[in-house]
């Protein structure tokens, strides 16, 4: 099997107004973790997305799932799209059955799976996203967080091989985009690669295991967090701010409370574990 699940060479699209959204892209999405695609708005991040699964086709350049080039008749589509899930930004543009249970039924349904394995599906796809108690209510009545994670619970039952998600935390309360992170490591534990997109730094650098960081229609940057956080002129590039936790752990050092040369915290517990070890602070009140 390939190291790379999703490939994308040389990609270039334009839009019908004539707009170019991608403009020669390379990327190439390692299997099985973690992966942010970081960018300001309108770097090209949506329409990179629309790409993977066959939605939008390139105008030049190739996008290749499992190695293999995407073919886009009808049938290779449909294939593609069974094992590369897109959970699009706007839950509004993906939600169109009358009850939440229909809803993240169909897929399944279509893929031609008994009634049980169906139901099971469903069942373990609701449960995961914690909306059980929402199964028999019209789509329509729900909040937009709500919305958001039965999106999420439809692609979960299709069973992709990778999961994308675009901007999943946009607009979701910090409870809800907590969970629908903790939601995503679960996921990754069954082998499932998970791409999302995002403008947060914070978000990118403390979930991702490898992040890709994109400005007007180009990847310009990629490598591990720490690597990718640590290089001021690419986040300038991209217009982009340091994650706050890199800015706080610089600043500590500069003040001489910690030693230099240190690795970088990825989380706010790591920052204070660091702080209360090495630091001038000793923890006790
Ligand atoms: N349907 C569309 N028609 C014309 N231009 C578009 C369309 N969708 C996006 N664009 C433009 O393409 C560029 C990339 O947009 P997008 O892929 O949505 O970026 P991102 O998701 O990173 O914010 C932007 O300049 C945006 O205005
Ligand atoms: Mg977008």
């Amino acid at each position: 099997m390939a190291d790379y699940i999703l490939e994308a060479e040389n990609l270039s699209y334009i839009y019908p107004d004539g707009t170019q959204a991608l403009k020669g892209l390379y990327l190439r999405i390692p299997r099985s973790q973690k992966t942010a695609v970081l960018g300001s708005n309108g770097a090209g991040k949506s329409t990179l997305f629309l790409h993977f699964n066959g939605i939008l086709k390139p105008k030049s350049g190739t996008v290749k799932f499992n190695g293999n080039n995407v073919s886009y008749d009808r049938r290779s589509l449909l294939e593609l799209r069974k094992n590369v899930g897109i959970v699009f930004q706007d839950p509004d543009s993906q939600l169109f059955s009358a009850s939440v249970y229909q809803e993240i039924s169909f897929g399944p349904l279509n893929l031609g799976l008994t009634e049980k394995t169906v139901r099971d599906r469903v069942e373990r796809a609701m449960t995961a996203t914690g909306i059980n108690e929402l199964k028999d209510k019209p789509t329509h009545m729900l909040s937009y967080g709500q919305k958001k994670r039965v999106t999420i619970a439809d692609i979960l039952a299709m069973e992709p091989q990778v999961l994308i998600c675009d901007e999943p935390t946009a607009w979701l309360d910090p409870k809800h985009a907590k969970q629908t992170l903790q939601l995503f490591d679960k996921i990754i534990q069954n082998g499932t690669t998970v791409v999302l997109s995002t403008h947060d730094v914070d978000l990118a650098y403390s979930w991702a295991d490898y992040v890709f960081i994109m400005s007007d229609g180009r990847v310009i940057g990629e490598g591990v967090p720490d690597k990718v956080f640590s290089d001021d002129a690419l986040l300038r590039n991209a217009d982009l701010d340091r994650p706050w936790l890199v800015d706080v752990h610089d600043l500590l050092i500069k003040k001489g409370c910690i030693p230099p040369k240190a690795t970088l915290p990825r989380n706010k517990e790591e920052l204070f574990e660091k702080i209360l070890y090495h630091g001038i602070c000793t923890g006790e009140q």
